[in-house]
């Protein structure tokens, strides 16, 4: 079977990244600007300061990717585009990019929904193995998904207000934290005790999330220490949050496993990174003899790489979209009509 190129880029927040994927499952370049530094001096995001950044930067990282992989145009087969959901300035950068290349070369352009990319980063490191559950945990996502064979993508349970991310970015900003919050939580978290009396996330048997109440928790806590002229221990904070949120996560994930008698399990998205999250479902499904992968460091944050590898299984189940393909900022994991 002929070798597919698949020439992908990434802009839905506050990275431009583009990357050459072959059949899916092997990188052979990316090339990633990232804004973190122009951002940290606001505490968070700014869209227009990000679209205006992936302006400034799309040809640059599309000529360094060029070069880095010693490819041409011409050598790629198809184009992956993330259209969304993410912050509407920055989709439309990567789309028109997208669409730009696609109509001069006539290559297929292949519409990627980001969290579909976020999971397919585990193919970029071993085969996905069917059937799987993906726990997807990012900063706008936190879902189980049901995967039966590619692309095939089926709801079990999801958050029901905010993500995992936002909760830890919004811990981190009310203890005076850097942006971006989770790495910083995650780290302090090592260093703290779990000594503060926070509420678990719906903890009850639903496969649902909600995460506005301990992160509320957190924010009247600080605010009440505060006014009371008490110390603040924030490292005891990160450890005594993410130890509720993590133990939650990991719990409603096994009993998916089980419920729905699968044995596979990859972790995607931002929060993937997490260490503790990952130390404790690689502990539970070694207990349980449950195959866990998760995305190496590169491929947790936002990337091209995994929106190449996304394209090429979308692109092989006829997802094939024309020139009318517009961004969208919010998009339905499940029904993406
Ligand atoms: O996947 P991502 O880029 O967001 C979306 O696509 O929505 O993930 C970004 C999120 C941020 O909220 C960031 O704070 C969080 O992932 N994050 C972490 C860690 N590293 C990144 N959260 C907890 N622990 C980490 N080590
Ligand atoms: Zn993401």
């Amino acid at each position: 079977m002929k070798d597919i190129y698949c020439l992908a880029i990434e802009s839905s927040c506050d990275e431009t990244s583009m990357s050459i994927i072959k059949n899916g499952t092997e990188e052979i370049a990316t090339v990633t600007n990232t804004q973190i530094d122009i951002h940290k001096e606001f505490g968070g995001v700014v869209p227009e300061v990000a679209s205006r950044s992936h302006i400034e930067n799309i040809t640059i990282v599309l000529s360094e990717l060029l070069e880095k992989s010693h490819m041409k145009i011409d050598d790629i087969d198809i184009i992956g585009v993330t259209y969304g959901p993410g912050l509407i300035g920055s989709l439309l950068i990567g789309l028109q990019c997208a669409k730009t290349i696609s109509l001069v070369t006539n290559k297929p352009l292949i519409p990627v929904h980001h969290i579909k990319g976020h999971i397919y980063a585990n193919n970029l490191e071993k085969r996905l193995t069917f059937p799987l559950i993906a726990l997807v945990v990012s900063g706008g996502h936190t879902e189980l998904v049901y995967m039966k064979e590619d692309y095939s993508f089926e709801k079990i349970g999801g958050t029901l207000d905010d993500a995992i991310g936002e909760a830890y970015d919004k811990v981190a900003k009310i203890c005076g934290l850097d942006y971006p919050g989770g790495p910083i939580v995650d780290k302090l978290a090592k260093l703290g005790k779990d000594t503060y009396d926070l509420p678990y996330p719906l903890n009850d048997d639903s496969y649902n999330f909600s995460f506005s109440g301990i992160k509320s928790a957190v924010v009247n806590l600080v605010h009440n220490e505060k006014q009371r002229g008490n110390n603040i221990r924030i490292n005891d904070i990160c450890t005594s949050f993410q130890n509720r949120c993590i133990e939650v996560l990991t719990k409603k994930t096994m009993k998916a496993l089980k419920e729905y008698k699968v044995n596979n399990l990859v972790l995607a998205g931002g929060v993937a990174a997490n260490s503790y999250l990952r130390e404790k479902l690689t502990k539970e499904c070694q207990k349980e003899k449950i195959n866990f992968s998760y995305p190496s460091m590169k491929y947790c944050t936002d990337n091209a790489a995994m929106i190449g590898a996304a394209a090429y299984y979308a692109y092989k189940k006829g997802i094939v979209a024309n020139l009318e393909l517009n961004a969208k900022a919010v998009v339905d994991l499940y029904n993406e009509k």
